[in-house]
């Protein structure tokens, strides 16, 4: 047997236990292209569709349950359907859902964000991650006056046009179609945890933003090397280019005050989303008042001057009150020690595993974020982690097996997990003693001569 092979039967067991799914599934693709919402969710043989979720556990419509480590794209970090946060929106559904007008909710969060988030003094509210980015871009252009955008190969920071490149190898031009090079032509990608390339790429002139995740996420769980962003920060001081952190994923996640705590960096807009909608939709990016003054019409009278930000469902006051009752909970005493106490826990068990394969297998992460990698070298950058690996096959086998043992992530195409406070040590435990089998397993494939 070999490690294709291997995957066709664990597909053909994933399929036996996964009827009521199939059906659902034959239906949605009449309705939904690939069956889904968004491509991510969508796994072979097909997705399992959900029934319901409490804590870090999914259950599928055919009774599987799942110790869950997408944990919502990530916004989950009280689990699924935390009560606090549950209670808090019960209440509000009775008060509104949408009022679009001013109210107290919106101006509450911004205060929380604002108190923990390092130079942030004042905040903007969108509906998504994506659109917090495309309205922080927008801002840093219209403060600078210049142009050109610098971000991180493999960096994913949403389908917003400007930065829609350089998410996946080649690591050049438009990454959908329908996109045109026009639109992404004052933009460049430079690899990650390279101060050379980034030097390079801001001495070319015209550059108003740099941004960039403190984790690159998407592009492989990989963490920035601390001198790496204080060398970023110094460049772009030294250039009059702004230093957007893009903390949609590490924002309240790696610390209250996100990435920038985490690692003593300073950034001049921030990006956030995820964790702070409390499992609703929502976005948001701040700065300084110097900044942000640019969205305020009654200062910045000049139509020229002004950047524009707005939307119909941003502040709902169901996003609101999730997320302040969210970040409430994440204020108590010893919540992050705690949840990167297990990120940690998790990381050095998957080491301890991993050093018994012959080939190299890399684990990455910081705080509740990790990476496996099965790379010929430590994966610094997306190039390793995406382009440089002996063997693609490995990571489908490694998720379908892990789907079997009852534990889901995403993708079939890479090995990102997250944590949340809902998960348990004896959760960990169980992923270990389910990648360690994995790792025996694929062990003897590989040594009887597969892929
Ligand atoms: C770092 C980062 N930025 C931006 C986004 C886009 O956020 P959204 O999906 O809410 O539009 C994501 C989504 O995963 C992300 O990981």
């Amino acid at each position: 047997m070999n490690l294709g092979n291997l995957y066709e039967e664990l597909l053909s067991k994933l399929a036996k236990r996964t009827p009521s799914s199939r059906m659902l599934y034959e239906r949605a693709r009449k309705v939904l292209p690939m069956g889904v919402t968004y491509h991510i969710r969508f796994m072979e043989p097909y997705p399992f569709y959900v029934k319901y979720a409490k804590g870090a556990n999914i259950w599928d419509v055919d009774g599987n349950i799942y110790d869950d480590y997408w944990i919502g794209h990530g916004a989950l970090i009280l689990g699924h359907a935390p009560k606090p946060v549950i209670d808090a929106v019960r209440e509000q559904l009775d008060k509104g859902s949408h009022y679009g007008f001013a109210h107290e909710l919106e101006i509450k969060l911004a205060e929380l964000i604002v108190k923990h988030v390092p130079n942030v003094e004042s905040v903007r509210f969108t509906n998504s991650g994506t659109e917090a980015n495309m309205y922080a871009i927008r801002l840093a252009r219209a403060y600078t006056g210049r142009k050109r955008i610098v971000k991180i190969e493999g960096g994913w920071h949403g389908g917003y046009d400007s930065l829609h490149t350089g998410v996946k190898p080649p690591f050049k031009g438009p990454e959908s179609a329908g996109l045109p090079e026009e639109s992404i032509k004052y933009t460049v990608s430079v690899p990650f945890n390279d101060l050379e390339a980034m030097e390079r790429a801001i001495k070319g002139g015209d550059v108003a933003a740099v941004v960039m995740e403190p984790v690159l996420g998407a592009g492989g769980s990989i963490p920035a090397r601390r001198e790496y962003l204080k060398g970023v920060r110094e460049l772009c001081d030294g250039f009059g280019t702004l230093l957007i952190f893009d903390e949609v994923i590490t924002g309240f996640r790696l610390a209250l005050g996100g990435g920038q705590e985490y690692y003593g960096v300073d950034a001049d807009i921030v990006v956030m989303g995820k964790i702070i909608g409390g499992g609703f939709p929502i976005g948001a990016f701040g700065s300084r008042y110097e900044i942000m003054e640019l969205l305020d019409y009654k200062k910045c009278t000049e139509k020229t001057r002004r950047s524009f930000h707005g939307g119909t469902f941003t502040g709902n006051p169901v996003s609101m009150v999730a997320g302040i009752a969210t970040i409430k909970v994440l204020e108590r005493e010893g919540v992050y020690e705690r949840l990167n106490a297990m990120g940690e826990y998790m990381i050095k068990g998957l080491r301890r595993i991993a050093s018994h394969l012959t080939n190299p297998v890399y684990i990455t992460g910081s705080g509740s974020i990790i990476g496996v990698h099965f790379t010929k070298r430590e994966p610094i950058n997306a190039c390793i982690s995406l382009i440089e690996r002996w063997s693609d096959e490995v990571y489908r086998v490694l998720h379908k097996y892990m789907l079997l043992r009852n534990i889901v992530y995403i993708g079939e195409n890479m090995a990102h997990f997250m944590l949340s406070t809902g998960h348990t040590k004896e959760m960990i435990d169980r992923f270990l003693a389910a990648f360690e089998d994995f790792i025996k397993l694929i062990g003897k494939e590989l040594k009887s001569g597969g892929s």
